[in-house]
């Protein structure tokens, strides 16, 4: 019998954020038009969500799609967009039966009518659920992010609600789209480039960063209980020393 490596139960990331990279080129080395790796992606997505549950992982956030994104190729944008709406249509009994809040992390002000319907719609009818937050980065550039919260704090303090020495980093944290979601604790890429590619700049200051040659497609259960148990080997330190840590 296979016994799956063992997760201290006690020591599990709260807050995991994947980059899911990889789909086209899977689908690239197996002669299929990069669509079908953004299908299969969509599959791994399914198993990475419903894993978390059952690990006990609380909040889960999924890189799927870039403000840079926009500039790929029509096709594969419009594409990738049909099979957001189609996932969520799909998707959203499982979540309200599994007590998962759909959030969003980007501008979705962007996306076309139909995905970002579906997208608003599945926010608003899961808004109340508490067992697990599934987060969708879309349309999301962490520049942006941080430029948009710059604007809001700077019209505050035009507003007169705010000085600019008042400005604090809890401050820009609630400017953010993440407003209320503690920082990510594991940070995972798949695909097997070692660059956060503009996502999260801010929140994952402090994440541990576990990137794998796995592509998003091949990534299951399996592959996401070696990153957990990497994280769990790690020592978090903050600028502490290795000793200050141990005595706590
Ligand atoms: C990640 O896979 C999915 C999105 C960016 C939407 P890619 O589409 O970037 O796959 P590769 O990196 O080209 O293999
Ligand atoms: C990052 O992947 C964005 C997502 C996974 C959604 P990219 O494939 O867009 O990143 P780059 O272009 O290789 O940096
Ligand atoms: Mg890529």
């Amino acid at each position: 019998m296979v016994t799956d490596p063992v997760i201290d139960q006690n020591r599990l990331p709260h807050h995991i954020a994947i980059i899911m990279d990889g789909n086209g080129r899977w689908a690239v080395k197996r002669n299929r038009p990069r669509l079908f790796g953004h299908k299969a992606g969509a599959d791994s997505v399914r198993v990475i969500v419903e894993s978390s549950l059952e690990l006990g992982i609380k909040i889960l956030t999924l890189y799927a799609f870039s403000s840079e994104n926009w500039n790929r190729p029509q096709q594969e944008v419009s594409g990738l967009m049909g099979i957001l709406k189609t996932y969520l249509a799909a998707e959203l009994s499982q979540m309200q039966k599994n007590g998962i809040r759909l959030l969003c992390t980007g501008d979705i002000s962007q996306l076309p009518d139909g995905p970002r319907d579906a997208l608003e719609k599945a926010i608003e009818a899961t808004a109340d659920n508490t067992k697990f937050t599934l987060n969708l980065a879309l349309s999301y550039g962490a520049r942006d992010e941080i430029t948009r919260a710059a604007k809001l704090l700077a019209r505050r303090c035009v507003d007169g609600d705010l000085t600019p020495d008042q400005i604090s980093p809890e401050h820009i944290e609630e400017s953010l789209y993440t407003a209320g979601l503690p920082d990510p604790d594991l940070l995972i890429r798949t695909g097997g480039e070692a660059r956060l590619s503009n996502f999260l700049l801010w929140q994952a200051s402090y994440s541990e960063i576990y990137f794998t040659d796995i592509m998003w497609p091949d990534f299951r259960r399996e592959q996401y209980i070696q990153a957990i148990i990497d994280y769990q080997k790690r020592e978090r330190r903050f600028g502490k020393t290795s000793a200050q840590i141990t005595a706590n």
